[in-house]
């Protein structure tokens, strides 16, 4: 069983995706961890982020079970993570451990941009996340500030419109919703009741 989960940065896809793998007993791969990692080590190394060599090298050597979310998580690193995220070679390589994590048993929940479209096209059941920007700002804005980050919801907001356009134009596997995806918008929603609309859907397709 393979469950795909595609959305925007703060749809609060990534919160689903853990909770949704822990109700099922599945792995779970946030696949934004690995552009991550791969921008992190690009920007420890001094290496420009459009360093295609160096970032498949990069990606060669990335152990899954070693990414850390707590340090990956900064918000400079999610901007970095988009523009290494348009090198088409790079995402050969890691689409290719990402394939390799879905296929393990008992099966997973991975979450992405291009899940359901190119990295689990054969998905049991796909979710496109989503939420208005305001929204997602106004999420983003409030986690950043309860870890003591700094963050303005204006530049929080910009930050996000600028992220969505460079990820839903990219030509290399871009931010869409796969034909045979169900929509989840959760503008109006806690994440107690987005992940019982994901489970009703989930549920409904098993
Ligand atoms: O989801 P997260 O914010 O951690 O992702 C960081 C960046 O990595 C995204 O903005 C996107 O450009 C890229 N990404 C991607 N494909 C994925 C996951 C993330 O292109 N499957």
């Amino acid at each position: 069983m393979i469950i795909a989960i595609d959305g925007p940065a703060a749809s609060g896809k990534g919160t689903l995706a853990r909770r949704i793998a822990d109700h099922y007993k599945l792995n779970h791969l946030d696949t934004g961890l690995t552009y991550r990692a791969v921008a992190a080590a690009l920007l420890a190394q001094g290496m420009p982020l459009g360093d295609e060599a160096i970032a498949i090298e990069v990606a060669r050597h990335l152990d899954l079970a070693k990414m850390d979310k707590s340090v990956l998580s900064a918000h400079e690193i999610g901007e970095a993570a988009s523009r290494v995220a348009v090198l088409g070679g790079l995402r050969e390589e890691l689409v290719r451990l990402q394939k390799a994590f879905a296929a393990k048993a008992p099966g997973a929940v991975l979450d992405g941009r291009d899940i359901g479209t190119v990295v689990c096209p054969d998905a049991t059941v796909k979710l496109f996340v989503t939420a208005a920007p305001e929204a997602r700002a106004k999420r983003r804005t409030a986690e950043m500030q309860g870890k003591g980050e700094d963050a303005s919801y204006a530049s929080v907001l910009e930050d996000l419109k600028r992220r969505d356009v460079r990820d839903s134009s990219r030509s290399v596997a871009p931010l869409k919703q796969a034909a045979d995806a169900h929509l989840l918008d959760t503008t109006e929603m806690d994440i107690e009741t987005a992940f019982q609309a994901a489970v009703d859907i989930i549920d409904r397709t098993l």
